[in-house]
């Protein structure tokens, strides 16, 4: 097997937001970007974790803290051993945030910022429609809370800006922390 020469420092990007925020997609392209550059990167994405690691559980507050618990986890054994982690999830609660960054260490918050009228005019997966309708419980922004982050690294607004645009500001601020 090859030796694996990429001894750069490793990092969390943290994204969070509301559903149909962008996080996923300004996450994927970063993604493919520093993959391009020889990065080991690795995505760790709400809709694809809780198909897995976390398909037990829901969407209550305990439920949520969970999920963020053990993606946690995942995030900092991959960020020490070099690798560029992208996570994606509403994460909703800034404790719990809080949480991730005490334990990861190298970790960068990025907050996909977007009106929620305008998250509701995406609705990608015609879920807000649904928690309008009341058929699906504690949907985040609309039955059930979101807390900005106060002071993220990194902030994105996504209903104003490209998704080009806002990937250049994730690989700005990564030139300047010294991660790229
Ligand atoms: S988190 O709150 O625990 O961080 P996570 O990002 O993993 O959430 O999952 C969010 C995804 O789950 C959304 O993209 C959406 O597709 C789906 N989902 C299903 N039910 C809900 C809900 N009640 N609130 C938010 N997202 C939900």
């Amino acid at each position: 097997m090859a030796e694996n020469k990429d001894n750069r420092k490793g990092f969390t990007l943290w994204f969070t937001g509301l559903p149909c925020s962008g996080k996923s997609a300004v996450a994927d392209r970063v993604a493919e970007i520093l993959r391009g550059r020889g990065r080991r990167v690795e995505r760790l994405d709400g809709d694809i974790v809780r198909q897995d690691l976390t398909r037990d559980l829901g969407f209550s507050k305990e439920d949520r803290d969970e999920n963020i618990r053990r993606v946690t986890f995942v995030a900092k054994l991959l960020t020490r051993n070099g690798v560029a982690v992208l996570t994606s999830f509403i994460s909703p609660y800034r404790e719990v945030r809080a949480r991730s960054r005490r334990e990861i260490g190298n970790f960068i918050e990025v907050y996909a910022k977007c009106a929620l009228e305008e998250c509701i005019r995406r609705d990608v997966k015609g879920m807000y429609q649904k928690a309008i309708r009341g058929e699906i419980k504690e949907f985040t922004g609309i039955s059930d809370p979101y807390e900005e982050p106060e002071n993220p690294e990194i902030l994105l607004q996504t209903d104003k800006e490209t998704i080009e645009e806002s990937v250049a500001i994730v690989l700005k601020k990564l030139e300047e922390l010294g991660y790229l």
